[in-house]
């Protein structure tokens, strides 16, 4: 099975399965002295792990990080970076009475068709536990990205029909929906508790703003930075849809109102757009705006209302679900988008510092060079003038040896190199070339 690793530069590897003993990640990739707080890590993990509300699943998991490798008080170590996460309440009998149905929306019946074998407890590697890990590999990565000031906000935009009328950043860790708005919070909270209540779930619409992005991310062509943003966010299970900026409002609209304007902001000292439809992405590269995405999110397939379906043999049946599933799982997609976000975003910046610092040694390179030709042009200059001095000595009988003059010559490059903190045995064998040379030449003439 392929497809457990994502990135280039920043690479994650995710592992292990909702029923076996351990699920986890391995970062490679990391320089070597990167200051990571684990504590960060734990505090991500905490914010997706189930059993937070009544809103959520009940099942109770600790998502404790244990760090294997690649941290060494408190710093990176070059290392494969690798997190555990323990699994402790799978409770796999509750799914023994599902193992010959197939159960609609889930991934069993596809895993089945692609493998010949399904672990019937739970999701296996479709489940949303796997999203633990990421969460873990995203924490790193969002450590660093704040290193560099860029900030990662989700929230919860729309639950069912409830959607949100204003936006404010700090209300969103205060209520069980993750809504930065706090009076659409409870009519959301009221409409999951009321589809659970009738045993069924609800979906909703999950909102990413990233501040602070420098404009510059991204590659032209198959590795736009919406491209990567796209599939990052739809490798979530239950993300059913993706939206940057302006997103499918475009269909509708003219170009005179969806085009953002340009303006020169003198405070920022940079371009800027009035409007910003683009959601911060302009020919796949970041344009310094705001990043915005949405995503859809499906509502939980596992429902206890009773459903109709048929078993692997092809005879009807009924599903009712005991498990303990969540009624709607945008609250806890929610960090799960931020690390996803994240994971795209370090790999895209630590690319385009390696073709900035390759840019650098390129630009200093040039500089070095165009020294080296200054240098040969100023010593032809000093070979002619040298030739005048000859010339000048031949016609008034002048000796070409003049010692006391060497001697306070050398003094003064001697101190010049002090001053300059040239390496003094180097001065001393350049000028004992040019005066060598000099004598050359002088003779030449003379004779
Ligand atoms: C954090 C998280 C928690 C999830 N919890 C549930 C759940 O309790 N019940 C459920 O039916 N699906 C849940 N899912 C969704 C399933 O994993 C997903 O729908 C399923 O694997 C099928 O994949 P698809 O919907 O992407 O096609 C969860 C997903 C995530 C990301």
């Amino acid at each position: 099975m392929s497809g457990n690793v994502f990135g280039s530069i920043f690479r994650v590897m995710t592992f292990g399965e909702s029923h076996g003993p351990y699920i986890g990640m391995v970062i490679d990739g990391l320089k070597p002295g990167l200051a990571i707080n684990s504590e960060q890590i734990q505090q991500e993990l905490d914010r997706r792990r189930p059993g937070q509300s009544e809103l959520v699943t009940p099942r109770q998991e600790t998502d404790r990080a244990e760090i294997i490798s690649g941290i060494f008080e408190g710093k990176t170590t070059g290392t494969p970076l690798c997190i555990l996460i323990r699994n402790q309440d799978q409770r796999s009998q509750d799914y023994q009475k599902l193992q010959n149905l197939l159960r609609p929306g889930h991934a069993s019946y596809s895993y089945l068709q692609k493998y010949g074998i399904f672990d019937y407890r739970g999701g296996g590697r479709a489940s949303g536990r796997e999203t633990a890990s990421r969460v873990a590999a995203g924490a790193v990565a969002r450590q660093l990205l704040k290193q560099r000031d860029i900030q990662i906000f989700a929230y919860t935009r729309q639950i069912g029909d409830v959607m949100i009328d204003s936006v404010d950043l700090a209300e969103i860790e205060k209520n069980p929906v993750r809504s930065p708005d706090a009076s659409t919070a409870k009519k959301m909270a009221a409409a999951i508790s009321r589809a659970q209540q009738e045993g069924d779930s609800l979906g909703g619409v999950i909102e990413i703003v990233v501040k602070n992005c420098p404009a510059g991310l991204g590659e032209p062509v198959f590795n736009k930075l919406e491209a990567d943003l796209a599939q990052a966010l739809m490798s979530i299970g239950a993300v059913k849809a993706f939206e940057m900026g302006g997103g499918f409002s475009a269909a509708h609209q003219r170009g005179s109102n969806f085009n953002d304007l340009f303006y020169y902001d003198p405070e920022s000292k940079k371009f800027r757009t009035r409007t910003n439809q683009a959601g911060g992405i302009l020919g796949g590269i970041s344009n310094g705006e705001d990043l915005v995405m949405r995503i859809a999110v499906k509502p939980p397939s596992s429902i206890s209302k009773k459903q109709n379906t048929v078993d692997l043999s092809g005879s009807p049946a009924e599903l009712e679900i005991k498990g303990r599933h969540d009624p709607c799982i945008c609250p806890r997609v929610v960090p799960v988008a931020e690390a996803m976000v994240a994971l795209v975003l370090i790999d895209h910046l630590l690319l385009q510092e390696r073709i900035s610092s390759q840019k650098e040694l390129e630009d200093v390179r040039h500089k070095v060079d165009t020294i080296d030709t200054q240098i040969l042009l100023l010593y032809a200059q000093r070979r002619k003038l040298i030739g005048d001095i000859a010339r000048i000595k031949k016609d008034k009988q002048i000796p070409v040896l003049d010692k006391t003059r060497e001697k306070e010559k050398e003094k003064r490059m001697q101190e010049m190199a002090r001053e300059l903190q040239l390496p003094s045995k180097m001065t001393t064998e350049l000028f004992q070339l040019f005066l060598q040379d000099s004598y050359a030449i002088q003779e030449e003439i003379l004779r």
